[in-house]
């Protein structure tokens, strides 16, 4: 039998098994870390070069190559990681290299303070029996089906909104309400982070810090009085998941958020309406929109859409999500002092 290996990763000296090539190593990816970028998907990638402080990044090198990524954020306030991707190249698959680079971002996870970890994936992913072996095998739970990815022409979305019943009343919103350019005053930002400190924001990034990357014509703050209460927030796409499409021009609706006070009142269905018709005079009937829905913590939502957009939507993706934590013995281990542990109000956020 051949002798065990032994490999440095961020939890440390390991015995390797035979199988793994000897000259793995799992190196917490820190700076610039762009030689790893085709190891995930497109938008994600522009968190290599340099990895933010949120951001964790482990990488698989063997043979001096980067073979491997697993790449994740912090969710500070919650002690929680969301795992983005996890790859492997394929020539290196099937030799137990997957699960060692789950365990080590997991490693580095706890490192900084998390205590539990999710992902979310789409659940037409090619490869995805790996991926949820994968996670099995590293004790997550099995994956339930958590949301729904709409993509539809940006045209039909907006007639199909204009013939619901009564929507004539809810468009004409009280005049208290605007949707209005996304800029924030010191007042504004104060809201914001007040906002994601509310645990049912716990997924989500809000207009600040994913700013760069916001397509700004299409996303709006939502104001009551003047004061901001809410916001819906786009990005351009180049990933509109409809093959025959790729030249079309696609918008990704990110994220929507309203201040519990004010829900009910169609004030978020104004608010995607706005940006679907503002979307439709600029980009044009047949540009796509993109647009996510919680079946968790949106379930009205989700039936709403299933029930309306589902039937003229170009495709309907189910999200799965899954997740994992801690053995109870490490629960009560002090962690190593990272601001992340001090459970404060920043929130960041995304998925597979
Ligand atoms: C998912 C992935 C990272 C797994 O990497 P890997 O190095 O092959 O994983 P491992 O060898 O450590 O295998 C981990 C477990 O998953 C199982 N597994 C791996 N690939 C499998 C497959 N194709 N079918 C069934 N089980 C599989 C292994 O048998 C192992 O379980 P075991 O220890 O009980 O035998 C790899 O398949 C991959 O990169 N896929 C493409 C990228 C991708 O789709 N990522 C997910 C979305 S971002």
């Amino acid at each position: 039998m051949l002798a065990a290996a032994e490999i440095q990763t961020p939890v440390g000296r390991v015995a390797e098994q035979a199988a793994i090539p000897p000259r793995a190593s799992f190196p917490v990816l820190r700076g610039s870390a762009g030689l790893f970028a085709s190891l995930t998907f497109g938008q994600a990638g522009a968190w290599l070069e340099p990895v933010p402080d949120h951001v964790i990044a482990v990488g698989l090198i063997v043979g001096a190559r980067p073979v491997g990524l697993a790449l994740g954020t912090l969710l500070p306030g919650w002690a929680q990681a969301e795992l983005l991707s996890v790859a492997v190249t394929p020539s290196e698959r099937r030799r137990g290299l997957g699960r060692r680079l789950l365990e080590a971002w997991q490693a580095e996870a706890r490192e900084r303070g998390a205590v539990e970890w999710r992902t979310s994936y789409n659940a037409s992913i090619p490869g995805r029996e790996a991926l949820e072996a994968l996670l099995a095998r590293a004790g997550w739970t099995g994956s339930h089906a958590s949301g729904l990815v709409v993509v539809g022409r940006v045209g039909k979305m907006v007639d199909e909104v204009g013939t619901w019943p009564g929507v004539a009343g809810r468009l004409a919103l009280p005049r208290s309400y605007s949707f209005e350019p996304l800029e924030l005053g010191a007042a504004d930002i104060e809201a914001v982070e007040r906002y994601l400190s509310d645990p049912e924001a716990a997924d989500m990034l809000g207009p600040i810090r994913q700013a760069e990357r916001l397509a700004l014509d299409f996303s709006i703050a939502i104001r009551r009085d003047g004061h901001l209460v809410g916001w819906l927030l786009a990005a351009e796409t180049s990933r509109p998941l409809l093959d025959t499409t790729s030249d079309v021009p696609a918008i990704r609706y990110l994220e929507a958020y309203l201040d519990p006070a004010y829900r009910r009142g169609g004030i978020m269905v104004g608010a995607y309406y706005h940006c679907y018709s503002k979307q439709m005079s600029l980009l044009g009937r047949d540009s796509i929109a993109i647009y996510y829905t919680s079946h968790d913590s949106r379930p009205r939502m989700a039936a709403l859409t299933l029930r309306r957009f589902a039937p003229i939507a170009e495709r309907v993706e189910t999200i799965l999500s899954a997740s994992g934590r801690l053995p109870v013995p490490f629960l009560n281990m002090p962690p190593n002092g990272h601001p992340a542990f001090r459970m404060s109000d920043e929130s960041h956020s995304g998925s597979i």
